[in-house]
């Protein structure tokens, strides 16, 4: 099913025949992901969700972790009816032991791991004077810490997948830009950031890359999971869509969270192969546009 949804008339025999013949460079691979191992956070909502339906349907071996244990099942139960392979790990980014052991068992399941997306998020907003520790501690241990520590766990099996890795964090815009009421989430955001730099420096002698994503505004359940109300979170997507407004996305619109996982897709695969370090606005023009 994959198969056919994703090239009805050819891609099956492709696949066929250059995994027979591998050299073969007239029947290319349609499949950019093919045979390897994904770890994906977050991968029981919105973006991570998305991210891991593309990468099976890339052909891609999907590890998929969250917290939320019927989600992440339902998505298995989805990817490996429809001729993929899948296995979801239950785990809490912000628990070292849980991230240790995740990482452990997608290797000891599949016998290896090519790309982690750090995925897993979480947003708390609030002023710079009204937030306390626990506000910052919250949105730090996810956003920042947790990515970090996918990474620690990673790096050992990344390094000897064959000199092709990739990692790819997922950012946001407020990791690059100052906006009021947020404060905890923007330097959680802007600690990926910098993980993402100072990584791929230090893993390009692996043939590791490292990259992240920057997405503007992206209808998933992030805010709303937050603290937003429903009518809040109207009014935020409103004015995300005014092209008038300074915090509106350029493009007019929000993103759906297909679009920021094509994305992560292009960094993950060998199409990117000479791109590292790169933090990767996928905002609309958001950014560009709030300057004026
Ligand atoms: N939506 C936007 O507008 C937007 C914009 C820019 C960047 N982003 C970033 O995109 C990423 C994905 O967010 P989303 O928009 O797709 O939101 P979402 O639908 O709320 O998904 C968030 C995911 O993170 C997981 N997660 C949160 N805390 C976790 C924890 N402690 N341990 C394990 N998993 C945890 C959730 O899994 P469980 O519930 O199963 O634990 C869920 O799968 C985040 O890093 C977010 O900051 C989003």
């Amino acid at each position: 099913m994959f198969l056919d949804s994703y090239c009805p008339n050819s891609s099956a025999l492709c696949n066929q025949i250059s995994i027979i013949l591998p050299n073969l460079s007239i029947f290319p691979n349609k499949m950019s992901l093919l045979n390897k191992i994904a770890l994906i956070t977050g991968a029981s909502s919105g973006i991570g969700l998305a991210t891991a339906r593309l990468f099976a349907k890339e052909g891609a071996i999907v590890a998929a972790t969250g917290r939320n244990q019927m989600a992440l099942d339902s998505l298995v139960s989805e990817i490996n009816a429809s001729g993929g392979q899948a296995k979801a790990f239950v785990g809490d980014v912000a628990n070292d032991a849980d991230v240790k052991k995740v990482v452990e068992s997608t290797v000891q399941e599949f016998g290896g791991l090519h790309i982690l997306v750090n995925n897993a998020g979480v947003l708390k907003g609030g002023a710079t004077d009204a937030v306390d520790m626990e506000n910052f501690d919250f949105n730090m241990s996810v956003n920042a810490r947790g990515v970090f520590c996918f990474l620690h766990h990673a790096i050992p099996h990344l390094k000897t997948s064959g000199g092709n890795a990739s990692v790819v964090n997922v950012s946001s815009v407020n990791g690059m830009q100052s906006f009021g009421g947020c404060v905890s989430y923007c330097a959680s955001k802007a600690a990926c950031d910098m993980i993402t730099r100072c990584a791929s420096v230090d893993l390009a002698p692996y043939g590791i890359r490292v990259n992240s994503v920057n997405p503007g505004v992206v209808l998933t359940e992030l805010q709303k999971r937050g603290g937003l109300t429903d009518e809040a979170y109207k009014g935020f997507v409103k004015r995300s869509m005014e092209v008038t407004h300074p915090l509106s996305e350029a493009l007019g619109r929000c993103a759906q969270p297909e679009e920021v996982a094509e994305c992560i897709l292009f960094l993950s695969s060998e199409k990117s192969s000479y791109v590292t370090g790169t933090n990767l606005t996928v905002d609309g023009g958001r950014r560009n546009a709030g300057m004026r």
